[in-house]
């Protein structure tokens, strides 16, 4: 072959290259994710303890502004005095109870008294209380599904059309492990946060032209007061709530939709997955047990 022709060939490599260079160079800048408020506000739901306190402390860090949410003032108003005195951010408190049928439009409306927009939801207090379905108490399942599914549907659904009008914004809506599994005791919680999952699966979908992303958030056993509240002890591999909200605020901010924190979450989510559900009812019912009776003896 002629140099002349070598020389053509080196031209078009390189241009090929170049091209290459310039295409990765916008997928990165593409990928770029914005972590800091500068200024913008989210709400957060279950912010006085556990995983919620956490989403608040990395949001203050990151430079947003706050609206916290749980019933316990005296705590919210605690964690409003550490973030405001650590942190060049605002935050408002409010005290409301979202295992009540009105909860979330009460937090809604108070939202738009108060004249906030919310650029950020954290659909995050939840809870969960052992029994069987046909021991548990009425009362106690309403306000389980109160809290876990019409609250997060509901300020969702408020919060998130407000949010596509102004063409961007950011929904996390913290589910579980549980979510993927059967999960005896537990008969109404895993449901619920299954919901949240299918909920979140939808609304992704719904909104991905609006600007508006929507993300759910599974996180095995975490160190909170959540398993005590419960009825049962902490399992030997629960997380930290830092952790977990970590991972959270991340994938909610790289717009991910399933976010399963951590490798060891990740793996079990994956071996549970592949087994028949008569199993993995077995290996949960046994768990869960062993759970609930050290919490007994205690
Ligand atoms: N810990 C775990 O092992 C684990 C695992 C997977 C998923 N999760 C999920 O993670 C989320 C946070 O749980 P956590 O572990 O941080 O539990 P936590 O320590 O018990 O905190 C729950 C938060 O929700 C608030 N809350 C509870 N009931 C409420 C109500 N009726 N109205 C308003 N706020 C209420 C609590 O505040 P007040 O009591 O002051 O109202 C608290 O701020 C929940 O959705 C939970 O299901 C937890």
């Amino acid at each position: 072959m002629s140099i002349a022709g070598n020389s053509k060939k080196i031209v078009i490599a390189g241009a090929v290259l170049a091209a290459a260079g310039v295409g990765m160079h916008a997928i990165r800048q593409k990928k770029k994710i914005e972590y800091d408020g500068n200024g913008k506000t989210v709400l957060i739901t279950g912010a006085s303890g556990g995983i919620g306190k956490e989403f608040a402390r990395i949001f203050a860090e990151h430079g947003y502004n706050l609206v916290i949410v749980a019933r316990s003032l005296d705590k919210l108003e605690e964690l409003k005095e550490e973030l405001e005195d650590n942190c060049d951010v605002r935050v408002e408190v409010i005290s409301a109870d979202l295992s009540v049928a009105d909860g979330a439009q009460l937090v809604y409306d108070k939202v738009q008294e108060m004249g906030i927009t919310i650029d950020q939801l954290v659909n995050n207090a939840g809870a969960g209380k052992q029994a069987k379905v046909i021991e548990a108490d009425p009362d106690t399942l309403k306000e389980l599904i109160n809290l876990n599914v019409m609250s997060v549907t509901l300020l969702s659904r408020l919060i998130g059309a407000d949010m596509a009008q102004r063409g961007e914004g950011r929904i996390l809506n913290v589910a579980s492990l549980g979510a993927f599994i059967p999960d005896p005791y537990f008969n109404v919680y895993g449901p619920t946060k299954a919901f949240e999952l299918f909920l979140t699966e939808a609304m992704f979908g719904e909104m991905k032209d609006t600007g508006v992303s929507v993300s759910v958030l599974c996180p095995g056993p975490v160190k909170t007061n959540w398993a005590a509240n419960a009825g049962k002890s902490d399992s030997k591999m629960a997380k930290s709530p830092e952790t977990i909200a970590k991972a959270g605020f991340r994938g909610m901010q790289a717009g991910k939709v399933v976010i399963v924190p951590t490798i060891l979450y990740k793996a079990e989510r994956l071996l549970m997955k592949n087994l028949p559900i008569p199993l993995q009812i077995k290996i949960i019912q046994k768990w869960q047990n062993s759970l609930i009776r050290k919490e007994r003896r205690k």
